[in-house]
């Protein structure tokens, strides 16, 4: 690879050994994915950040880094934890589990990270812009960011997007480049529009082609939309940019004439919703994967309000960040009627098995994670069927 001589002395440890770390890391992909040079970064989203996925191996990780003075140098923000900071009593979660957690949140924030922890980052605390180039892990987050609003990341693992935050630089491949950001297949689509069936299309798709960019016609997703739909693509395959014709920003750069043309309408949808579900009763049902922004929680509380939680035997968390909790307390107090807000943690990355066994959700990328990652039987039904399973 080609590197200056600021990135040369960089990897020969003239900056420390904590950048010096970083610059191996990063050199290191590069070579394995054949970039030439790196580039600068506008910013940073980092996962790893839940004790629950990083255990003690990745805590120790990160006390080495902070204590080798490792600072980030571009703004970076954080994916959700495995718990409410304040919260996480009303989670089943032990006091070893908070403790440790609050000591990773702690050991980012030490290295300047933003102890922001939301996947929804880009609705608030980190948004990129057209053509910025960035370091990004979270598949839903950062698949949302090259396709809706058109910055380019590839699909940063945890340590990686940590090492690009300290240098404010990655190595130049993949999806950085113009051409390895045209579309490989297009999907005709034939949905009701409702964000749920954005859901199912997600999970059709990755079903359907597991990698690759699909340019969408027939869809015109705003930002609930695009998120629940990236997030389902991420799950259900290893999608980390689409297009749409006429709603997302480099979907004209491409002439998609002679690309294969796969249909996914009412038949397509069932098999996706008959792959997800695989329970019928439930003794948790969480909402807001990836985190719901301050739409949906209006939309939630318009829903709820003048209605009675009836069942006492079934929970119910309402997943989102802390940024969006604080600026809707209205809506939070007709939710919490029902059910605890949390903040900037979700149903995935909290220790959930310790208590439940089988839970319901509105998400494709949490049906599908809460079998694999929470040993969950899991149900996935829109909003509004969720919460009439308690009234
Ligand atoms: Fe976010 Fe957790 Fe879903 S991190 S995308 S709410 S699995």
């Amino acid at each position: 690879m080609d590197l200056t001589r600021d990135e040369q002395a960089i990897l020969d440890g003239e900056e420390g050994e904590s950048r010096q770390k970083a610059m191996e890391l990063v050199t290191a992909l590069g070579k394995i994915y054949g970039a030439e040079d790196l580039i600068d970064i506008t910013s940073a989203h980092l996962s790893g950040a839940s004790y629950k996925t990083i255990g003690d191996g990745g805590l120790k990780y990160l006390e080495d880094m902070a204590a080798g003075g490792a600072k980030v140098s571009v703004p970076s923000t954080l994916n959700p934890v495995g718990m409410d900071r304040d919260r996480w009593r009303e989670m089943h979660i032990t006091p070893e589990f908070a403790e440790k957690q609050l000591r990773i949140i702690d050991l980012y924030g030490q290295m300047g990270v933003r102890k922001t922890c939301s996947c929804t980052p880009y609705t608030g605390a980190n948004v990129p812009t057209l053509g910025d180039h960035v370091a990004w892990a979270e598949s839903s987050a950062l698949s949302f960011v090259n396709s809706f609003i058109g910055a380019r990341t590839n699909r940063e693992g945890g340590p990686g997007a940590l090492a690009a935050a300290i240098l404010g630089k990655t190595a130049n491949y993949g999806l950085h480049l113009d051409e390895r950001r045209r579309p490989t297949v297009v999907i005709d689509a034939d949905i009701d529009g409702s964000v749920f069936s954005y859901s199912l299309l997600g999970q059709a798709v990755g079903m359907a082609i597991g990698s690759g960019i699909p340019y969408f016609r027939g869809i015109s997703p705003e930002v609930e939309e695009a998120k629940t739909l990236s997030a389902a693509m991420a799950a259900a395959g290893s999608v980390a940019l689409w297009h749409a014709e006429g709603a997302t920003p480099e979907a004209g750069n491409f002439d998609v004439s002679d690309l294969e043309v796969v249909h996914i309408g009412e038949k397509e949808l069932e098999a996706a919703y008959d792959r997800l579900n695989t329970v019928n009763d439930v003794q948790l049902i969480a909402i807001g994967c990836p985190h719901l922004t301050e739409k949906e929680m209006h939309q939630i509380a318009a829903f709820l309000k003048g209605k009675r939680k009836v069942s006492k035997d079934i929970e119910i968390w309402f997943c989102t960040s802390e940024e969006v909790r604080s600026k809707c307390p209205e809506d939070v107090a007709v939710m919490e009627q029902f059910g605890p807000v949390l903040a900037d943690t979700c149903m995935v990355v909290a220790p959930i098995e310790g208590t439940f066994q089988r839970t319901g959700t509105n998400s494709a990328k949490a049906g599908n994670y809460l079998p694999t990652l929470c040993s969950q039987k899991a149900m996935v039904r829109d909003v509004a069927a969720l919460l009439e399973v308690v009234m």
